[in-house]
């Protein structure tokens, strides 16, 4: 009889149940939206990141739809064989324009163009230096390049350059920051360690994931934002958020991309964008230039989710984005107050250690353009009975 050599996997998850941190996915019925079914019930959906309501507009779905008409459904290739369609370059140019680099390179995913980068600029003799709440991809990246990975307290500028300070003088250095972090919504510190790279001559790498879309004149990202055009050297963005289709990108000099094209192995060893995916990202660039009313849409009805949250007395954190969380303390509390709150007709997902601290649990609320003040009204409505009911607020 052969034992079965998975047997570990169900102590762990048993483990997992014990603790209540078995979590079962929740499944959408239909498409995404701000009100959407999920699991057969009508919920104001505070929990997707589709932060413009783009995975549902109708210049992106026609621009889809001619695209699959015709070009396929898929590129039957990786980008470096036979998988680069016009339509992936043209999306490349096009984002380079828009984020006012040389050039960018287009990748399956946000997380694949973090690691694929971080591990192919960086190698054994290097040192990156990497803010503590850096996003999963970005530590992924650092532990394939085998860099020596240092880790500063999150946003401490002062301890980014006291860490790189002690390097050997010329040691090749990353420094890399979250644009936005995703578990509490504050800004990297983008600014002071754009001086420590240039001072110490560090390569500087943002993740703009959550920015994208979100902050800058048409969404540029943090960059723009922070008016430090030219001085970060790698660019990452996600066209999986605010931009409601799938991948990521890297902009940045036209040597940076050349190299990525040769080196970065997402990019050499998996399949290229359906062009159907590349047809939607380019017409979320259009959107993203021509109805601004999304954008300010967005920022609208974040102001005002985020100041009835915090009138009803929630501690809502240091959130400078719509990624607001209500941090409760105990996992076991902000798993209760998630399953409420959806019982009640409210879905904000319950986030616990280790994606954050053990006494920082929370649920993690996410507006978008989409919402309506109505529906974020009967969401506060419910945070607050809820919140009252288990002694929360
Ligand atoms: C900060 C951050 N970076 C990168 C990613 C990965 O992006 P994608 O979902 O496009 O793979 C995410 C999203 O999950 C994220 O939150």
């Amino acid at each position: 009889m052969r034992t079965d050599p998975l047997a570990y996997l169900d102590t762990e998850l048993n483990s997992l149940r014990e603790q209540g941190l078995f979590r079962p996915l929740r499944v959408l019925d239909g498409e995404q939206g701000a009100q959407t079914s999920i699991d057969h019930r009508s919920v104001v959906n505070l929990s997707s990141n589709n932060y413009l309501g783009f995975t549902s507009h109708p210049r992106l779905r026609e621009r889809a739809l001619s695209a699959l008409s015709a070009l396929g459904v898929g590129t039957g290739s990786v980008r470096t064989i036979a998988g680069t369609m016009q339509i992936h370059m043209e999306l490349e140019r096009r984002l380079a324009t828009f984020k006012q680099t040389e050039a960018a390179v287009v990748f399956q995913s946000g997380f694949a163009a973090n690691a694929g980068t971080v591990a192919a600029l960086l190698s054994r003799d290097d040192v990156i230096v990497s803010d503590e709440l850096n996003h999963a991809s970005i530590i992924d990246g650092a532990r394939l390049s085998r860099a020596t990975i240092k880790v500063f307290p999150h946003r401490d500028v002062a301890a980014a350059r006291a860490i790189i300070a002690g390097l050997p003088r010329g040691q090749r250095t990353l420094l890399i920051t979250d644009g936005v972090f995703s578990m509490d919504g504050d800004l990297g510190a983008l600014p002071g360690l754009c001086d420590i790279a240039d001072e110490f001559g560090c390569i500087m790498m943002v993740d703009d994931a959550h920015a994208s879309g979100v902050f800058g004149s048409q969404g540029r990202g943090t960059v723009d934002h922070f008016r430090l055009h030219g001085r970060v050297d790698v660019q990452v963005g996600t066209l999986s958020k605010a931009l409601g289709a799938l991948g990521g990108y890297v902009a940045g000099s036209r040597s940076l991309i050349e190299f990525l094209y040769r080196r970065a192995r997402p990019f050499l060893f998996s399949t290229s964008h359906p062009p159907s995916v590349a047809a939607t990202c380019l017409a979320a660039i259009d959107v993203l230039e021509t109805e601004p009313q999304w954008m300010e849409q967005l920022w609208d009805n974040t102001r005002f989710f985020k100041a009835g949250l915090e009138a009803l007395g929630f501690n809502t954190g240091v959130s400078e984005s719509p990624i607001t969380p209500v941090i409760v303390g105990e996992s076991s509390l902000a798993v209760r107050l998630s399953d409420r709150l959806f019982e009640e007709g409210v879905f904000a997902q319950g986030i616990t250690f280790p994606t954050v601290a053990r006494d920082r649990a929370r649920v993690r609320t996410i507006v978008t353009a989409a919402h309506t003040q109505h529906e974020l009204q009967f969401a506060l409505d419910t945070f607050k009975k809820v919140g009252v009911e288990l002694g929360i607020i």
